[in-house]
């Protein structure tokens, strides 16, 4: 695998960080992940702006240009063969002597990598678990400090869960890693963004395509009650695409099964992927 760190595309392997990297010392810094569907890189300028508003939120300067970033973004999914992948990338506040506040000068470390893109196979529905959100009040930013999903994450996977879905003072936010969208007679309900939950681009793509497609769809807080009472429930990300959710803490969600509302939905996502794939 060729990773691309500090201005340099090269082996993983040969990949180095100083270990006063202030990502390493305090979480210092923000993440994004891309899909990659026939070479192409899925919604960039979204996940660009998306960065730029973690950056602005961490008050780190973003290090590159649009620009830039497009051309070594095309380039690291070049150097791993094109075809699906997932990009990671992050920028720290780079290495210094350990201090909480900002160093002088800031020389960021951006490091950029390509996985394998593993979506499941959706039909099969999965598991899910809630639980408290244990999470800061800001989890728009995407933040590489990621204890509190880590543990919640890890929780779901050890009662054989894919997800954790997180409750906030009664309502529902969303997943550990996506967010959460439930379907009450027929219609789509997501929390509104709000410095409680990621905005989400697999999230905001489903509400555009819902709209185009004149499917019923609110933004709207989701209370405990409604999620364990809904008839769907779907958890979406840029690595697992829409997953419907068929229990939830051990209890059928609906008839247990993946709905038709999120069939409706997961055809049309496949569609724009294809779209994507054919260049259209
Ligand atoms: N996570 N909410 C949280 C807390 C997330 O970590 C993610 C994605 C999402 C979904 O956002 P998007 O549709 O833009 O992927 C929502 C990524 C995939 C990760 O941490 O690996």
């Amino acid at each position: 695998m060729i990773v691309y760190l500090n201005g340099e595309f090269l082996p993983l392997s040969e990949a180095r960080v100083p270990v006063l990297d202030r990502g390493f010392i305090f979480g210092d810094g923000v993440y994004e992940v891309i899909p990659v569907y026939a070479g192409r890189l899925f919604r960039l300028q979204e996940h660009l702006q998306r960065l730029e508003n973690s950056l602005t939120s961490i008050k780190l300067h973003n290090p590159l240009s649009r620009q830039q970033w497009l051309e070594r973004l095309e380039t690291l999914v070049d150097r791993n063969n094109g075809g699906d992948q997932s990009i990671y990338l992050q920028v720290t506040r780079g290495p210094a002597k350990r201090n909480h506040n900002f160093p002088e000068p800031v020389v960021p470390t951006v490091f950029m990598m390509s996985e394998p893109a593993s979506i499941l196979p959706p039909s099969l529905g999965a598991k899910a678990i809630t639980r408290t959100d244990t999470r800061w009040q800001r989890c728009d930013i995407k933040s590489i400090a990621l204890l509190a999903n880590v543990l919640l994450r890890q929780e779901a996977v050890e009662v054989g869960a894919a997800e954790a879905i997180l409750i906030r003072e009664g309502y529902a936010m969303e997943g550990a890693a996506s967010n959460v969208f439930i379907v009450v007679d027929g219609v789509a309900i997501t929390p509104p963004n709000s410095q409680f939950i990621l905005p989400g681009i697999t999230r905001d793509l489903i509400i555009e395509a819902m709209q185009a497609a004149q499917l019923p769809y609110r933004e709207a807080d989701i209370p405990e009650a409604q999620l364990r009472g809904s008839d769907e429930i779907w958890i979406t990300s840029s690595t697992r695409e829409i997953i419907p959710v068929i229990t939830l803490d051990d209890k059928p969600v609906g008839a247990g099964q993946p709905g038709p509302v999120w069939s409706q939905v997961w055809h049309i996502y496949q569609d724009y992927k294809q779209k994507l794939r054919s260049n259209v």
